[in-house]
């Protein structure tokens, strides 16, 4: 089973950036942590972090018939991406969102999520244990579909 891991603008920043909602953990760190879980849960992973709303396109894109499936905090992007959302609905790979904070208890524009509505699940306020839960949700919904 192969997953494609996708972070969002500013995530490579999380260690010094608000550390308060976001956590102490560096993003070389939560590679590391997403890297071992996969390693635990025998899926192969390929992360990419990038600030530009086209790359994460081209990635979702590129994944088309290579990837099982997709686990992605598109960060900002995530209110504001009809872009994303339509590569999602594109490839049709199954893809669970993850927010390392509760989006849902801060500012109301990050209530909105426009990828997430092309997704099988969403993970919120778990901090980086959140990667952890979205591969297994992912696992567990292509096991049931016979992957
Ligand atoms: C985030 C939540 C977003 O609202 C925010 O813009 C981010 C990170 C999270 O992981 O909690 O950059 O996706």
């Amino acid at each position: 089973m192969k997953f494609l891991v996708l972070n969002g603008p500013n995530l490579n920043m999380l260690g010094i950036r608000e550390p308060e909602i976001y956590g102490a953990m560096t993003y070389s760190k939560l590679e590391e942590y997403i890297r071992g879980v996969a390693r635990q849960e025998e899926i192969q992973v390929e992360i990419l972090q990038s600030n530009h709303e086209g790359v994460l396109v081209d990635a979702i894109q590129g994944a088309y018939q290579q990837v099982d499936g997709i686990i992605m905090n598109p960060a900002a992007y995530t209110h504001t991406s009809v872009a994303l959302l339509d590569a999602l609905k594109a490839v049709q790979i199954p893809c669970v969102e993850v927010h390392l904070s509760n989006i849902y208890e801060r500012e109301e524009f990050r209530h909105i999520s426009y990828p997430g509505m092309a997704c099988i699940a969403t993970v919120y306020g778990m901090g980086h244990e959140g990667y952890a839960k979205a591969m297994r949700i992912l696992k567990e919904y292509l096991l049931g579909e016979g992957k």
